[in-house]
């Protein structure tokens, strides 16, 4: 019999070592090696493919094929590419499951054809009543409750489906490495060969994935590169609503989200997630603004939320909800030195309504104004929206796609814009909306508060 070999692999990164280590020198992490048996490769060549020129390669018609869920075929670029290997993350509980298995539904029902559900999570009754909620009662959707990869590859030879979801990557195991499902080994592993399986056969797989206590997929980096996509499912405790945003795609552009709300009967698509997020907006109160924010292709208006008071410790206290505080506290410096404000005895909260994290660095302006807005007690006219990147030497620096947004203001039924100068020179050609192109904070400032002179 062939010797077992065993060596320490770190749970985090996959960076594998003969003896055992406290921290890992690849990815430094603590207390990260566990034992893993490997068994010797196996040597048997396998069959060699052939060079095929481009200009021969050939695309079937109706390349991709959409989902019957609008938000989650945007997200995924237009579409399932077939062949490719979707993973999906997320918080336990999320939804992701229930997103998987409406998506399959949609795919049924617009293919016509069978579509395989692996869980190796959830008995088959379960998931039936998960289905019977959803108001899912289709007779293509084949469920399998199963965690040896090779058992369902056999499955899979035998029913040709249209598309695999494996719920969860975590849980099924592959019988050629001796360690526990849910171990590095295991998790690329079962991985690489569902991706090889995929782009032999042209089905595409969806893999769920768990998320780790610090947000990044259990599991190996090496992961996210095995797969074509990665789309995380994220949403806050408190609220219903739910985004799935891309983080890797190989066809079609990250940073894409799609919105939907969780209720009793599922995920419902948002199809106007900017009339969602401001809907409870009330009132001309001192320290809030809206401003634009665009992920990927779709421009999305939030409140933003500042909360200035005297500070009752020595150390003033800096909070961000929702925007990186680095940034916040980059802004804070700004507005100290360049617009002379002092700040330095305040605390200050900033907020991001509705759970939502924003990410890019057009949301600045629209921060530093509700600071200063808290703090001298004035408020930003409600039909005002904000955006633009602030420098660190106060300058206000024209951001990317501020056609959409200004656009996204108006349908909605914003007034005013205030946006940089770098901006304003393109030519929007709207008459209902006025624009107003900043340089630096002085003429923000002066342009968000001056119906107060
Ligand atoms: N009757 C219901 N009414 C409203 N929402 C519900 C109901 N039942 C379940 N949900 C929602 O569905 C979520 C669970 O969905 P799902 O099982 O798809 O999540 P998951 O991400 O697959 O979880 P896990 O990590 O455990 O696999 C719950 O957290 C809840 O928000
Ligand atoms: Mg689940």
């Amino acid at each position: 019999m062939a010797k077992i070999k065993i060596s320490y692999q770190c749970q985090a990164c996959g960076y594998s070592s003969p003896k055992w280590l406290g921290r890992c020198p690849d990815c430094e992490a603590w207390n990260s090696f566990a034992e893993e048996k490997l068994k010797p490769k196996n040597l048997r060549s396998q069959s060699a493919s052939e060079p095929v020129m481009l200009d021969s390669v050939e695309i079937k018609d109706g390349f991709r094929y959409g989902t019957g869920i609008d938000e989650f075929d945007r997200v995924l670029g237009g579409g399932v590419v077939p062949g490719s290997v979707i993973l999906v993350g997320g918080d336990p509980g999320i939804g992701k499951s229930t997103l998987l298995l409406q998506s399959m539904n949609g795919i049924v029902n617009k293919l016509g054809s069978t579509v395989l559900y692996v869980s190796a999570e959830e008995s088959l009754p379960q998931i039936k009543i998960r289905a019977g909620r959803l108001g899912i009662g289709c007779d293509r959707i084949a469920l399998l409750f199963e965690t040896s990869l090779e058992n369902i590859f056999m499955t899979v030879e035998k029913m040709k489906p249209a598309a695999i979801v494996v719920d969860s990557i975590q849980t099924v195991f592959t019988d050629t490495l001796p360690s526990a499902s849910g171990s590095v080994g295991q998790i690329r592993e079962c991985s690489s060969k569902l991706m090889v399986y995929a782009k032999k056969t042209g089905i595409p797989v969806f893999i769920i994935g768990h998320v780790t206590k610090e947000g990044a997929l259990a599991g190996p980096r090496l992961l996210e590169h095995i797969v074509d996509t990665v789309l995380y499912f994220e949403g806050d405790r408190g609220h219903s609503y739910r985004i799935l945003r891309s983080v890797k795609n190989r066809f079609g552009s990250t940073n894409e989200i799609g919105v939907f709300e969780m209720g009793e009967h599922g995920l419902i698509e948002v199809i106007n997630p900017s009339a969602l997020f401001l809907s409870e907006r009330h009132g001309n109160n001192g320290g809030s603004a809206v401003t634009s924010s665009v992920e990927g292709t779709r421009p999305l208006l939030v409140e933003v939320q500042s909360l200035v008071s005297p500070t009752s410790f020595g150390m003033p206290r800096r909070t961000a909800i929702g925007i990186d505080l680095n940034r916040v506290n980059l802004l804070i410096a700004v507005c100290e030195k360049i617009g002379g404000i002092p700040l330095g005895t305040m605390d200050i909260f900033v907020n991001v309504v509705g759970g939502l994290r924003i990410v890019e660095p057009a949301a600045d302006l629209c921060v530093l104004m509700t600071i200063i807005s808290s703090l001298r007690e004035r408020s930003i006219k409600e039909d005002t929206i904000i955006f633009g990147e602030v420098g660190l030497t106060g300058e206000v620096r024209s951001v990317a796609n501020a056609e959409i947004r200004v656009k996204e203001a108006r349908k909605i039924g914003f007034k005013r814009v205030i946006l940089p100068q770098g901006n304003r020179e393109n030519d929007f050609n709207m008459s209902d909306i006025s624009i107003t192109g900043v340089r630096d904070i002085h003429e923000a400032i002066e342009a968000v508060f001056d119906h107060f002179k």
